[in-house]
């Protein structure tokens, strides 16, 4: 039987949405919620021209009945929409950030859990093949047990609109992506974040156009992160450049197809050599980004196995990059409490 899907924020990104969903043959889109019509009715007659256009999210989950929402609506509205929708009986998929502060994530995940649906976070880069690759060669275990991390951002995007203006721009509205992709390599959780933020010189943004963190993580590793949105050539790829060090090795991947790694070598010299890993083979993903992280939270339905963006997961996303902001705005070294959730 179809999935009943309602999409709540008809804005930019929700083409990434609208696009695999229309193409999936187990989801129906009934309802387009957005606070403007017009956009809601353009989305609508490009991918779904059935659905029903609504501006209210309560008159559209008590006329539709939805089994599913999508909110791909901005984040301060997030935890609000979602928690009506988990109230309102429905699974729910939003966008990243889970939510703009913690209060507000930990109440989507208590919603998910007191309701008994699912809710879970859009984070796209997880479904990707060379980070599956890369993944898969630490746990492999070809490098022993990852000691620290390091990954590498720096682009300079002129993106204007929005984000120009925007408080903390590299932290709250892409450092989320490489923290999580963090997490995914260490396949570990955050312990505690310094941060350092300012917006450099020549900076084409208002605010927080760069920053550098640490992270302990609690597998006894650290994380180290370098970012920049306004820095001009050579650029990384927009998955960063990362290096990992184990106890028995290192390995690179470049954000791309390049991943590289070598085992720990022998002898009595100075340097040992290391010995070549073969990187390991493609990852077959049958859909990537938006569609592949979709595919996995509607395929979550009904078997009783969370979904990997899980928010009761996802938000240890989220403390990293709120802590990293707090620790930008304190000068002190952030503890990341995620005991309670
Ligand atoms: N995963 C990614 O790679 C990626 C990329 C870009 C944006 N995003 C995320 O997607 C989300 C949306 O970003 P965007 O660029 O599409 O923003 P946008 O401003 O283009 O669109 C947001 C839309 O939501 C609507 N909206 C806002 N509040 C609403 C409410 N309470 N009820 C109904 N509609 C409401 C607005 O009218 C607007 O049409 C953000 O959370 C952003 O971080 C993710």
């Amino acid at each position: 039987m179809a999935h009943r899907c309602m999409i709540v924020g008809c804005g930019g990104i929700s083409p990434a949405w609208l696009k695999p969903l229309s193409a999936m043959d187990d989801v129906e889109l009934i309802g387009m919620v957005d606070l403007d019509r017009t956009v809601a009715e353009g989305r609508a007659a490009e991918y779904a021209p059935g659905a029903a256009i609504y501006t209210d999210l309560s008159a559209a989950l008590a006329e539709l009945s939805p089994d599913v929402v999508f909110d791909c609506t901005v984040p301060s509205a997030h935890a609000k929409i979602d928690v009506q929708a988990l109230e309102a009986g429905c699974h729910v998929m939003c966008e990243k950030p889970l939510a703009d502060t913690m209060e507000a994530a930990r109440c989507v995940v208590a919603a998910a859990r007191s309701t008994g649906r699912t809710h879970a976070v859009m984070q796209n880069r997880r479904y990707l093949p060379d980070i599956r690759r890369f993944r898969r060669l630490i746990a492999d275990g070809s490098i022993g047990r990852p000691t620290m991390l390091t990954a590498d951002f720096f682009i300079g995007a002129h993106f204007g609109g929005f984000r120009a203006e925007m408080d903390h721009v590299l932290l709250l509205d892409m450092a989320i992506h490489t923290f999580d992709a963090a997490r995914m390599i260490l396949d570990a959780r955050p312990v505690s974040a310094s941060c350092t933020e300012w917006n450099p010189h020549g900076s084409w943004y208002t605010h927080g156009a760069a920053a550098v963190a640490l992270f302990k993580m609690d597998n006894g590793a650290r994380f180290s992160y370098r970012g920049s949105w306004c820095a001009e050539g050579m650029n990384t790829s927009w998955e960063s450049a990362w290096r990992i060090v184990g106890d028995g090795g290192s390995a690179t991947w470049d954000g791309g197809a390049q991943i590289a790694g070598e085992a720990a070598g022998s002898g009595d010299t100075l340097i040992r050599a290391g010995i070549p890993i073969e990187p390991p083979a493609s990852v077959e993903l049958e859909l990537t980004g938006h569609a592949g992280c979709i595919r996995g939270f509607l395929d979550s339905l009904g078997t009783g196995k969370a979904p990997e963006t899980a928010s009761h997961d996802n938000i240890a996303s989220l403390a990293m990059c709120l802590a990293a902001v707090e620790s930008a705005e304190t000068g002190r070294t952030i503890a990341i409490d995620l005991e309670a959730v």
